[in-house]
């Protein structure tokens, strides 16, 4: 059994890995990396949800026709939820899937979450997938030191000052 993490593994050279890793784990990790970028910076921040009765949330009395903003941004930061590096960039926590990510799981919701959850859900990763492998097989890329961080919430979360980019290409 190798040691360290499956980001480490998938992606040092030798002798962590005898050859470059397998195309299967490749695809394991780039999805880490996708799950971990939609926890941190989740494009939709927030779903909504009207309350079609009166009810009574953890001692809130919320009455019928209230709509209630579910923050999926501040759910997908919560260290009692992420543990104490909840702020950190590391996709070696969905090593084990989202429930080994998260408890409860349900709290990570970048699609939205229950019976209206995102229709495009599979689709969206699939593009991801197939673009970010795309590129990946045809040049390696950093961030320019030109990049700001600072993400913006206009009608989704995105980078409030694009992500400048260097290509080379392999
Ligand atoms: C990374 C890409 C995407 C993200 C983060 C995203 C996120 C979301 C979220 C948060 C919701 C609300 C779910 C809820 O209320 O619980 C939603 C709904 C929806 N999304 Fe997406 N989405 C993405 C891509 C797509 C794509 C590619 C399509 C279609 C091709 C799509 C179609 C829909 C539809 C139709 C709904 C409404 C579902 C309903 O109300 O029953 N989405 N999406």
């Amino acid at each position: 059994m190798n040691s360290g993490s499956l980001m480490e593994r998938g992606t040092r050279s030798p002798p962590i890995l005898a050859s470059p890793a397998p195309p299967h784990l490749e695809v394991i990790l780039l999805t880490m990396v996708i799950q971990e970028t939609l926890r941190l910076y989740p494009p939709a921040a927030f779903v909504v949800r009207e309350a079609l009765n009166d009810i009574k949330l953890d001692g809130i009395n919320i009455p019928k026709g209230t709509n209630i903003r579910i923050p999926i941004a501040m759910a997908h930061r919560d260290p009692s939820l992420w543990g104490p590096s909840a702020d950190k960039f590391d996709p070696d926590r969905f090593a084990n899937g989202i429930a080994g990510a998260c408890k409860p799981p349900h709290m990570y919701m970048p699609f939205g979450v229950g019976v209206r959850t995102c229709a495009g859900q599979n689709l969206a990763m699939v593009e991801l997938k197939v673009v970010l492998s795309l590129l990946l097989s045809k040049f390696e890329f950093t961030l320019s030191p030109n990049y700001v961080h600072c993400p913006a919430f206009r009608l989704t979360i995105e980078p409030g000052k694009g992500v400048p980019l260097i290509f080379r290409e392999l």
